[in-house]
């Protein structure tokens, strides 16, 4: 569905009576992680289920600094109760020696849909589980570029056959720019509704080769110095990437061979095509400076300047 053909306050009547009526008597669960569809989704789900839909934020080892505790707070202001599930061993287990980019995504696909969501449903007796998956996921994924964690049913996937339960996706008609204006009618905070898309596979999207706890600890370091630098520019997305092989660097008139970040920033409406933010080189300059300094053992940070295509916006 176009932006320009959206009702929101209609497509917010229709997705809660839709869920109420697939839903029926029983019970649902759903992963909040505090991006705009889930927080969507949340919203649509509690106001058609109330208190027989549970919200879990499922930390995973690989969101940002301090990602849980915010999103806990804000959604308790909405009168959204969000139970935090600890699954970092379970995804770093899952991610340990992988370093292709679609065996990566398959790890955590598994982890959280079989594994977390499996168990989730067995512990709360839930038939459902509702997910803000929007066209742009399927898209991709179909088109064969991208396998984007939250795509299932669209690739054949029968999730009560293999995981024990049904999904809903009541935002799969919406790309981003409408269900940021389905997330405003329903009250959701701007902080909330203009928030910067951040992928289901969160940081690991951002590590290239293998996602360990101390590879994923670099990127988010270098993450908290580039969304604090990058608060006011305006731009879609940024992001810092680690690359897997180190270069020769100097420290304290020493040689340092160490690692490095790429930094991208998007300009983009829909994350279908996007092109790099012309950020000011003083700028580039404090975010060079900030990172080699404040983030161990970084010795090189690069900015990209690719447009999507040939290039896509996450570097796994
Ligand atoms: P790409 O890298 O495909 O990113 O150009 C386009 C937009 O989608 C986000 N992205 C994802 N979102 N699951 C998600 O929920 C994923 O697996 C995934 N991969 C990329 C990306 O951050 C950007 O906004």
């Amino acid at each position: 569905m176009r932006v320009e053909d959206l009702e929101p306050d209609k497509f917010v009547r229709e997705k809660v009576e839709e869920i109420s009526a697939v839903v029926g008597t029983d019970c649902a669960i759903n992963a909040l992680s505090g991006g705009v569809d889930s927080s969507t989704v949340t919203m649509l789900g509690h106001s058609a289920l109330g208190e027989r839909l549970k919200t879990y934020f499922i930390e995973n080892g690989l969101m940002r600094e301090g990602e849980a505790e915010q999103v806990v707070s804000l959604f308790a202001d909405l009168g959204v109760k969000v139970e935090v599930v600890d699954a970092k061993k379970q995804f770093f287990d899952a991610l340990s020696g992988v370093t292709d980019p679609e065996e990566k995504r398959e790890a955590i696909t598994q982890t959280f849909y079989r594994d977390v969501f499996g168990k989730l449903v067995r512990e709360s007796g839930a038939q459902f589980l509702l997910q803000g998956t929007i066209l742009t996921d399927v898209d991709e994924t179909v088109a064969g570029i991208k396998r984007q964690h939250n795509i299932l049913t669209q690739l054949g996937i029968d999730t009560e056959r293999e995981f024990g339960y049904k999904l809903i996706e009541p935002l799969v008609q919406l790309r981003k720019d409408g269900v940021r204006e389905v997330a405003k009618t329903l009250g959701l905070p701007a902080s909330v509704y203009n928030r910067a898309p951040f992928p289901g596979p969160a940081l690991a999207a951002r590590v290239i080769g293998e996602v360990t706890p101390e590879r994923v600890a670099v990127v988010r370091k270098a993450t908290v110095i580039l969304e604090d630098e990058l608060r006011d520019s305006g731009a879609f997305q940024c992001m810092a990437i680690l690359h897997e092989d180190r270069v020769t660097g100097m420290r304290e008139g020493k040689r340092d061979y160490g690692l490095q970040i790429e930094v991208r920033s998007w300009e983009s409406k829909d994350a279908r095509i996007a092109t790099p933010t012309r950020l000011p080189y003083d700028v580039l300059e404090r975010l060079s400076e900030r990172i080699t300094t404040e983030v161990p053992g970084v010795v090189s940070v690069t900015y990209n300047i690719t447009n999507k295509p040939p290039s896509t916006m996450e570097v796994v």
